[in-house]
């Protein structure tokens, strides 16, 4: 009984926050960034496929009945209003504890050591999971682009061979769809074994992965090309759409009511999942106090106003039901006779995803690299380089860790799962400042949450209600395909048992081993 009275006291066992910004300051990452960094990296992270390609599904639906239609700005609307109560937590924090593990950390300080490694283990689950999907998605939109170019460059680099571009479970979508048969389209390793690699996405992970080794700076310099370039690009389609929108489009408003706005808002959460990394780079931040609250609240401002002007235009330049799934913003231009704004679309699409992917690898690699410093993970990630001053092991095992699941897992189930640990931690983070409110009142807040515990509430409730509903609609097309056991709510079930597990196996036991 007294011993499990104590592994209980030693899994909700606090790390006080000043301890944290102790280790912090003791930290070797090199502070170079300012407000415009922080809100280049925010619009990196950012803007990406969920405006890119999301966008469509969510206005047309995967059935007649489930699109949110033009109705799709209001789908903007409830998650940007979800999103910034969670957005203001986190720039309470950030600016309280400026340390590498963003909400990771914010539980260890509030909710003790078990709820804190699960969050971290999430946060890979959002982090890294949600870098396939974007892997993925750079693909596609890296043959859109060559094919705007398919008479100058060679055959075989425009059209190479499915399985060398693909994971395996896309290609056998594919061949299901396309009423083919799999196993004349891949190759099979001594007969057996079916091959198929997304080569472009493996290199793109280890091309970043190598420029995050080189230093931040480097890495958010490239950022902020991609990130002009992005921006460049929708303001060119917001500018030059608006002159092809029909009023009549917008009618009718919501075909689907209030189910499809909601079943918009949660496809379109992956949209608006980022504002969050700028956290996570707290560390490396000149002037924390100010600028983590102005980078995470302002790129959640300018955002928003993006896409609520992107989702107004496409919905008025065409019939919600012909919007395109795969490309919607560079179909919509070509609906329209614009077919030089339309290549230049795919473009600006690829310099996005690339930021999304840049910013998230450093994310994840910036909270393994906290969860190794607080004796989670294996000290030896933690190890930083001595010239580039970069936790360069820990970047290469995050690079190789993703690089690995884009062998495995589709684009869909990949974005699913991301959701799931977003909104985990977008509720996290609101609980955490409730309690840390609580138990350490008078400590310094350079930024306060207005109407506390209100405003926290409010995101835990508006968060937490996307989630069930999705939960549940997801349960209940899985019970009807007869496939829970590979639904995406189950998944995460499955991912959190394995985290619980590990935390018994090797966690429990480094923690004491640490503190002795
Ligand atoms: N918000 C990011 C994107 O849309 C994850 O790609």
């Amino acid at each position: 009984m007294t011993k499990i009275k104590e592994i209980i006291s030693n899994m909700l066992k606090v790390k006080s926050a000043d301890v944290f910004l102790e280790t912090a300051e003791k930290s070797e990452l090199k502070k170079t960034l300012g407000i415009f960094d922080l809100i280049t990296l925010g619009i990196g992270a950012v803007v990406g496929t969920g405006i890119f390609t999301v966008v469509g599904i969510a206005a047309v639906g995967s059935n007649p009945t489930s699109g949110a239609g033009p109705a799709l700005i209001i789908s903007m609307l409830i998650v940007a209003v979800s999103c910034v109560f969670s957005a203001l937590c986190y720039s309470e924090f950030a600016s309280m504890m400026p340390v590498a593990g963003s909400v990771y950390t914010y539980t260890y300080a509030t909710m003790g050591e078990f709820m804190a490694w699960i969050v971290g283990w999430i946060l890979m689950l959002e982090y890294a999971i949600g870098n396939i999907t974007v892997a993925s998605a750079w693909t596609g939109y890296l043959f859109q682009f060559l094919k705007g170019f398919e008479h100058i460059l060679p055959h075989w680099l425009v059209n190479p061979p499915i399985w060398l571009i693909n994971d395996y479970k896309t290609i056998s979508n594919m061949c299901l769809r396309d009423g083919l048969d799999i196993h004349t389209q891949i190759p099979y390793l001594f007969d057996k074994i079916p091959f198929a690699i997304n080569l472009p996405a493996i290199f793109i992970i280890f091309l970043l992965t190598a420029l995050l080794v080189k230093g931040v700076r480097e890495s958010t310099r490239l950022a902020s090309i991609m990130v002009g370039l992005n921006l460049f690009v929708i303001t060119s389609f917001i500018l030059v759409g608006a002159f092809y929108v029909k009023p009549e489009n917008w009618t009718p408003f919501a075909p689907n009511g209030m189910g499809g706005i909601f079943m918009g808002a949660f496809l379109i959460f992956f949209a608006y999942i980022g504002f969050d990394a700028i956290s996570t780079a707290a560390e490396e931040t000149k002037n924390p106090q100010r600028d983590l609250p102005i980078g995470i609240l302002g790129t959640l401002v300018i955002c928003t106003v993006l896409y609520v002007c992107v989702a107004l235009v496409l919905t008025g330049m065409m019939k919600y039901n012909t919007i395109d799934f795969q490309a919607p913003i560079a179909y919509a231009m070509r609906f329209v006779g614009q077919n030089k704004i339309a290549g230049m679309i795919s473009a600006g699409a690829l310099a996005g995803l690339t930021s999304v992917l840049l910013v998230y690898q450093l994310g994840t690699t910036r909270i393994l690299y906290a969860m190794s410093r607080d004796g989670f993970l294996p000290k030896i990630l933690q190890t930083v380089h001595k010239k580039h001053k970069t936790p360069h092991i820990i970047t290469w095992v995050s690079g190789i860790i993703v690089a690995f699941g884009a062998l495995f897992l589709d684009i869909n189930m990949s974005a699913e799962l991301c959701n799931y640990g977003a909104f985990t931690s977008f509720i996290i983070v609101c609980v955490a400042v409730i309690i840390l409110r609580h138990t350490d009142p008078n400590r310094k807040r350079p930024f306060k949450v207005p109407f506390s515990p209100w405003f926290p509430l409010l995101g835990i409730v508006s968060c937490g209600g996307l989630m069930v509903y999705y939960t549940y609609k997801s349960l209940e097309n899985a019970v009807k395909d007869n496939a829970l056991l590979s639904s995406t709510p189950v998944l995460f079930l499955y991912w959190f048992v394995i985290g619980v597990i590990f935390y018994f196996m090797y966690c429990y036991g480094n923690q004491r081993k640490n503190n002795n």
